[in-house]
């Protein structure tokens, strides 16, 4: 029987030395709201986007309902084309910014919408004046077709790399393609700093223009939260390596005591923000970021390697993916007749499969309509969200790990 954690959740990015810094960086309070980190972290996201104007929030959510509300102050149109296979946070961004979302359906047999169905959703609503697309697990959109057709009809490209920072298409990085790009650092995301965002914007009249609304913008400032949100970090690692014998307990323990910090919280599930949800980045998070971006293609390698255990196994990923593409599954998605029987039965084993997206607005299970979203819309992606499952393919997912997960998917599939 497995001791450690396996699970693409549950910090999956962080390894001895980024928990070392956590340590650190608890007994450092002077510096957990300003210091130079954050400019060294915007230094280090230039490489990957030349000549952009970037900028750090507390999350990627709050940097997308942040820019949209600058975006479409003055804008008559305010609708938001976004794909209905996501994180609920993206329409609830671009209803709090002002905006109506509307969703696009992923192809059938892919993960993310191709030129023809933004162009049947655009025929319908021809008043849009912004898509985002969204590179599901890594794997990229058509992005030519989509950003010549964007620049054709005059609409705003937002390319979101939640999942995707770091993968090429055509060999260029995602978010080269449209006219802002986002990124989260989030603890399931490409790399974590806990919380974490930043906005790409390549034209510079727009980022000129969204320096000085940037500027009236607030740090996170609330050191109770910081120190609680820093001090449960550092504590994962003992839960995730120890999962079997006391971990399991104390992450019981810090929830019955309250001291969890969760990704996204009731009061987000329902339309809300947290007080830290739209601010800017406290250096606290963006050291944390640091020390991740510099593994970035370790991590990636890593990937690459799990996802070819997998497929040697014979357990082939969901979903056809674009020609000319570079990326690396953030999670590899399979698909089966019953998901969450298969999660339950890994859990004896403390494997803790993903499983993103099981509603077209995951996590929410019902009140989509809250969103803008209603059944039907998004067929496809309701299709896909039945059977969908996810494997790890993080760092602290061995190769070894990689085996017993494939044996286990085939016994049990
Ligand atoms: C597709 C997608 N976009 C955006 C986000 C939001 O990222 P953040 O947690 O940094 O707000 C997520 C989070 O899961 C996501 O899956």
């Amino acid at each position: 029987m497995k001791r450690k954690l396996i699970s693409p959740d549950f910090y999956p990015n962080f390894e001895y030395d980024d928990y070392a810094l956590v340590k650190k960086i608890l007994k450092d309070k002077n510096s957990w709201i300003n210091g130079p980190e954050v400019e060294f972290l915007k230094f280090e996201l230039e490489k990957f986007f030349p000549g952009a104007y970037i900028f750090l929030f507390s999350t990627e959510r709050g940097a997308l309902e942040f820019f949209l509300k600058f975006y479409l102050r003055n804008k008559q149109n305010k609708k938001v084309a976004t794909q209905g296979f996501t994180c609920f946070v993206v329409p609830k961004a671009i209803i709090n910014a002002g905006g109506k979302p509307v969703f696009v359906d992923i192809k059938e047999g892919y993960l993310n919408f191709s030129i023809n169905e933004l162009y049947q959703v655009y025929k319908n609503h021809p008043d849009i004046s912004v898509v985002i697309t969204q590179n599901t697990f890594g794997v990229p959109n058509e992005l030519e077709e989509i950003s010549n057709f964007c620049r054709e009809n005059n609409l705003l490209l937002i390319e979101n790399l939640a999942h995707s920072f770091g993968c090429k298409y055509k060999n260029t990085f995602l978010g080269n393609f449209g006219d802002i790009a986002l990124i989260s650092f989030g603890r399931s995301k490409v790399i974590s700093s806990i919380f974490g965002g930043a906005l790409i914007i390549k034209n510079r009249e727009i980022a000129n223009e969204f320096k000085d609304y940037y500027e009236k913008l607030e740090t996170i400032k609330h050191k109770r939260w910081l120190f609680r949100t820093l001090l449960f970090s550092y504590l994962m690692q003992y839960i995730r390596k120890n999962y079997n014998t006391y971990g399991k307990f104390l992450g019981y323990i810090l929830r019955k005591l309250n001291l969890t910090v969760l990704d996204i919280s009731e009061k987000e599930k329902r339309g809300g923000n947290e007080e830290y949800t739209v601010k800017k980045m406290p250096n606290a998070f963006a050291k944390i970021a640091l020390n991740q971006i510099k593994k970035i293609v370790k991590f990636s390698e890593h990937r690459e390697k799990i996802t070819k255990i997998y497929l040697k196994e014979g357990i082939l990923p969901y979903g056809e993916n674009p020609q000319y593409s570079e990326f690396y599954y953030l999670r590899y998605p399979i698909t089966c007749s019953h998901p969450n029987k298969i999660i339950e039965k890994l859990k004896k084993y403390n494997i803790y499969l993903g499983n993103w997206y099981h509603s077209p607005l995951a996590p929410l299970e019902k009140r989509l309509d809250r969103f803008g979203y209603y059944y039907g819309m998004c067929p496809n992606a309701e299709k896909l969200c039945l059977t969908i499952l996810n494997l790890p393919t993080n760092i602290l997912t061995t190769q070894e790990d990689a085996y017993l997960i494939s044996e286990l998917i085939k016994k049990n599939i």
